[in-house]
């Protein structure tokens, strides 16, 4: 969670995109939630509905677990990830949906979308407020070996927010400490680019690549695809929207300055 100055940002930014909303009763629902883990699903589950509306923390009281303040989404991305985002669109709080075809997460009210691997906003109204009130908190996932998957700790607060640029203060530490050591780092775009942007943009980094992640549309249906080179990937794919670079610490931090990059964040987090 963030620090009081962080949250007193917040406050004063939430003055500005939702005047009209009490943030005293935002504030009553606040609850202590860092020491509750909660089995949502088992990895097959996930695996065959691709996507699992969930609770948290659950009560058991069908009315407090009806709260858009408890609604979070486990979603299996197409690079495999899985995330557990709130439910809230931080512009004015409606519920998003997930949808498995585009990859994305959009609200219908006023059409804010969201990076489902990420939880950072793309597109509408959310996009455009600033970090770190442009992105979905998200709860920490973690899987047992039998595949249940289990999350807690909740990163943001709901409706408002998240600071998800910590992230490069990891490979700014990590530049200080090691700046040679080679690190993974997944690398999501704003908008998905073109296979050719993608190699012009490989070269100019003179970064290395373990993957690269994009589709080709077949009429409607989206084929989503992983490919291991840039070579398999200009076979196979029309668009990238996010590629895996191993670099050192000085160099990802050049790509994460680039305008088409949401944020490199370093691998590490759960794989299927
Ligand atoms: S409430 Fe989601 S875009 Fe406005």
């Amino acid at each position: 969670m963030g620090s009081r100055r962080f949250f007193l940002k917040l406050l004063a930014f939430s003055a500005l995109i939702a005047p009209f909303i009490p943030i005293g009763r935002y504030l009553q629902r606040r609850e202590k939630v860092d020491q509750i883990k909660q089995r949502v699903a088992n990895i097959n589950e996930l695996k065959s509905l691709g996507e699992i509306n969930f609770v948290f923390p659950r009560t058991g009281d069908p009315e407090q677990d009806m709260d858009p303040f408890r609604q979070y989404a486990l979603i299996l991305t197409p690079t495999g990830e899985v995330r557990a985002l709130s439910r809230v669109c931080v512009h004015l709080w409606c519920l998003w949906k997930y949808d498995p075809n585009l990859a994305e997460c959009i609200c219908p009210c006023h059409g804010s979308v969201y990076n489902p691997d990420t939880g950072v906003a793309t597109k509408g109204p959310a996009y455009y407020q600033p970090y770190p009130t442009n992105a979905l908190p998200m709860l920490k996932v973690e899987l047992n070996e039998d595949g249940d998957i289990y999350v807690s700790q909740l990163d943001g607060i709901v409706g408002y927010g998240r600071e998800w640029k910590k992230d490069l203060a990891n490979i700014q530490s990590m530049l200080r400490k090691a700046p040679d050591k080679e690190i993974r780092a997944y690398t999501p775009f704003w908008k998905s680019i073109t296979i050719t942007e993608t190699e012009k943009l490989i070269r100019r980094y003179n970064i290395k690549v373990l993957k690269i992640y994009g589709y080709v549309k077949r009429g409607k249906e989206t084929e989503w695809l992983v490919a291991g080179s840039l070579d398999e990937a200009k076979e196979k794919m029309e668009w990238v929207y996010s590629i895996e670079i191993f670099a050192k610490p000085g160099e990802i931090l050049k790509v994460a300055d680039d305008d088409r990059v949401i944020i490199p964040m370093i691998r590490g987090n759960v794989k299927p």
